[in-house]
């Protein structure tokens, strides 16, 4: 659905994007994830047709993508990081304002108004003026006028930034909705948890440049282990006794911090029965057990020797 060719693109010294490559198959959620500044939405502009790339090419189904009148620009709904909305109006009269700049007639712009409405669950809310919404519903009309021409690539920039817990969820339910009825989405994010719930290939960008690729689970094979598991200790002393007697066995690597020790085993979940029975072989009793998966901030941090959250 889409092939990204080595795009480049600079705002005079910055180099935004240095030269990406990507290919999103069709039906499919892909992934650009990457801390602020990283370059994430001058790509999606390019993406999407709103910036011409100084180098490189992109392809949507087939078709080379030629500035911002380009008619393959129809097949693409894109939900930009900055709400364009008019506060003023309703979300119908937005969606009509929008409908029509792609040429809709009015009947088909209403029965596309009153699907996508029912898609982000802002049937009730139709007429009043947008004002009156709150930030995720705002954030869902935002993704609702992105819809109404029928477009069959969604390009979604960072479309959870302001949102609460629950209008996230309700946001995401959108999502795998339409993903479900076949859609192809582009999502960008610099929250790693939204991208591997999403996403099935996902790209790692920092600096204009990729850092890593692949599905989820071929991101975190690149970790030396796939989870920790961590336990506290009532004290230090106990804590070095346990480091000792978890040092001793291969598990994997042993960190001790403070009264908690860490075990990053080699990609094997026997390692949580074993360090058990190690400690209890030790006769060291530990207070509280945590087993966290590896996450991409783990594989942020390796690939680039930063954290993402920074
Ligand atoms: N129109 C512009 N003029 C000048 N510099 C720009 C422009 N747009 C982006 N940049 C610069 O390009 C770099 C990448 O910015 P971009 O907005 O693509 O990052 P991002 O990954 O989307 O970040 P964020 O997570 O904050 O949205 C930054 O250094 C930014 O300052
Ligand atoms: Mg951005």
């Amino acid at each position: 659905m889409v092939l990204v060719k080595d795009v480049v693109k600079s705002f005079g010294e910055v180099r935004a994007v240095n030269g990406i490559s990507f290919e999103v198959a069709k039906g499919t959620c892909f992934g650009l994830l990457g801390p602020n500044g990283a370059g994430k939405s001058t790509a999606i502009s390019m993406i999407v047709g709103t910036l011409k790339p100084d180098s490189g090419s992109v392809t949507i189904a087939g078709h080379v993508l030629s500035g911002d009148t380009d008619p393959a620009r129809q097949k693409i709904g894109y939900v930009p990081q900055e709400l364009a909305l008019f506060e003023d109006l309703s979300s119908l009269q937005n969606l009509g304002f929008f409908g029509s700049l792609y040429n809709m007639s009015k009947p088909e712009i209403a029965r596309k108004s009153a699907e996508v409405l029912a898609i982000v669950g802002l049937s009730d809310r139709a007429t009043e003026p947008v004002k009156n919404f709150s930030g995720g519903m705002k954030r869902r009309l935002n993704i609702a006028i992105a819809l109404v021409q029928g477009p069959e690539l969604l390009v979604l920039d960072e479309p959870t930034v302001g949102v609460d817990p629950q209008s996230r969820n309700a946001i995401f339910d959108v999502l795998e909705k339409l993903k479900a009825q076949g859609m192809t989405l582009i999502y960008t994010s610099h929250y790693m948890e939204e991208v591997e719930r999403m996403c099935d290939h996902i790209l790692i960008v920092d600096h204009g440049k990729a850092i890593i690729s692949g599905t989820l689970e071929q991101l975190l094979d690149t970790l030396d282990s796939r989870f920790r598991i961590r336990f506290e200790f009532l004290d230090e002393d106990t804590a070095v006794k346990a480091e000792a007697a978890l040092n001793a066995k291969t598990l994997g690597k042993v960190f001790r911090k403070d009264s908690a020790v860490e075990v990053l085993p080699s990609k094997n979940a026997q390692a949580i029965v074993d360090s058990i029975s190690y400690l209890q072989g030790a006769n060291v009793m530990f207070e509280d057990m945590r087993v966290e998966r590896g996450s991409l901030e783990e594989v942020f941090l390796a690939s680039t020797g930063r954290s993402l959250r920074d």
